[in-house]
């Protein structure tokens, strides 16, 4: 075996296997780097910093250098990619769906247009229940088929990293073919995908008299111990809520999670108040997600434990109701991260920018925080803040190439694609919208 482990001479590797790639002319270079915090100190550019003018240059999977004024020196082999003098952000990461699913209800939303609200949809046994009946229903290679079009559309709009939960099967053999097409689903297309387990989202209907028992089997060595072990998921959400979870018995499904090497994240105060964000900081959560109804007392827990807010605003926006208080919480210095929460029913938006878009103009955040929320945050709240989510030299090439000037006019563009070139691990990915 030779010193490159068998791989042959590296310097016998053709120049394009090597992937080098220069991209030239552009006009703005957006680095977020910093956590959101609203006493950051740093202006409207709160947490971005950007190149004028700039050049950025790729080797292999990574980037390794860039600048500005002009362009770099190139080698012979080098693909150059004219960026117009538009803008580049990194590829944006959306770290909380459920991509994966099945059935369509738009019963639901009629019906929540003529006044029903989303809760008593679920009382009433239509809700997640509708969607587990629909994906019980589908074969694994049913499901990899419904959501690969959902992913190619997100990669259009300049998404390379995407987090699916389970909680549609809340069987065993259900939630692991949900995680396996999950896993299919990463093999197949550019977008990385991030598995989480969500046996615990709520009660199914054949256990509504024996919860303790179905929590029993979310823990389970053939359920969750069969998830860690296949490598299904790196997370474990749970949805605490009145409708589905108390903070007891999450707070057992979560330490479970933690024995099996899987990280905690929680939906967490979403429609009732019931003390979810501060589990979600006692049990050292990476995230807690939603939090349209968290107070003074879970602010602070989260604050303390480090836990990241992950906002969900096209969600609110969707169901019509009142948006999370995203200035109170980012004043108070907790890192914000932004995600679709794509799912058929509380969020049928798969749209990340679009959810910039809503954050602006219903929560106040600025696009600055935005663009942040929706990289390097949602980077850390994926364990990922190592590899993905900026602009740094030796960090993975995810970018997207706009078709606008700078990433004030991303959210700016409400609802409009902006996207014109996504490149995934240096390589540039056809788009199939
Ligand atoms: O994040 N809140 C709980 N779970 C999803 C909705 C799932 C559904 O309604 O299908 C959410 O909003
Ligand atoms: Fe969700």
């Amino acid at each position: 075996m030779d010193a490159n482990g068998g791989l042959g001479d590296p310097s016998e590797i053709c120049e394009n296997e090597r992937n080098m790639i220069v991209i030239q002319n552009i006009g703005q270079l957006a680095m977020p780097g910093g956590r959101v915090a609203g006493d950051g100190g740093q202006g409207s550019h709160c947490g971005v910093d950007v190149l004028r003018d700039a050049w950025l240059r790729i080797e292999g999977d990574r980037i390794a250098s860039f600048g500005d004024g002009g362009a770099p020196a190139t080698a012979a082999g080098d693909e150059i990619i004219d960026a117009g003098g538009k803008c580049v952000v990194p590829g944006l990461i959306d770290c909380h769906t459920h991509t994966v699913f099945a059935g369509s209800r738009e019963g639901e939303f009629v019906k929540r247009i003529e006044g029903k609200s989303y809760a008593q949809i679920a009382e009433e046994g239509g809700g997640i229940k509708t969607s587990v009946k629909a994906v019980r229903e589908a074969s694994e290679d049913e499901l990899v088929a419904l959501a690969l079009p959902r992913l190619n559309r997100m990669l259009a709009g300049g998404v390379t990293t995407v987090e699916i939960k389970s909680g549609y099967g809340l069987s065993a053999v259900d939630e692991l073919k949900m995680l396996r097409a999950v896993k299919k689903l990463n093999q197949m297309q550019p977008v990385e995908l991030v598995g989480t387990f969500l046996g615990a989202h709520t009660v199914p209907a054949e256990y509504t008299d024996r919860r303790d028992d179905y929590i029993d089997l979310a823990c389970s060595d053939e359920l969750m111990g069969c998830v860690a072990r296949e490598g299904l998921a790196e997370f474990c959400d749970v949805f605490t809520e009145r409708t589905a979870f108390t903070v007891d018995e999450s707070r057992r499904i979560l330490l479970k999670a933690k024995e099996y090497g899987l990280t905690p994240k929680l939906h967490a105060d979403q429609i009732t108040q019931i003390g979810a964000s501060r589990l979600a900081a006692e049990v050292g959560a990476i995230s807690a997600d939603h939090l349209e109804t968290i107070d003074d007392g879970g602010i602070d827990a989260m604050k303390e434990a480090g836990v990241i807010a992950v906002l969900l605003p096209g969600c609110s926006w969707f169901l019509g109701v009142e948006q999370a208080p995203a200035r109170k919480i980012i004043d108070a210095g907790l890192p914000v991260a932004l995600a679709t929460d794509y799912n058929p029913g509380s969020s049928m938006v798969e749209s990340l920018t679009l959810v910039m878009s809503i954050a602006c103009t219903q929560m106040r955040m600025t696009p600055a925080e935005c663009l942040v929320a929706v990289t390097t945050n949602a980077a850390a709240a994926l364990n990922r803040a190592d590899r993905i989510g900026t602009v740094a030299k030796g960090m993975q090439a995810d970018l997207v190439i706009l078709d606008v000037e700078n990433y004030d006019q991303l959210p700016y563009n409400a609802g409009r694609n902006c996207v014109r070139r996504v490149i995934k691990g240096g390589r540039v990915v056809p788009l199939r919208s």
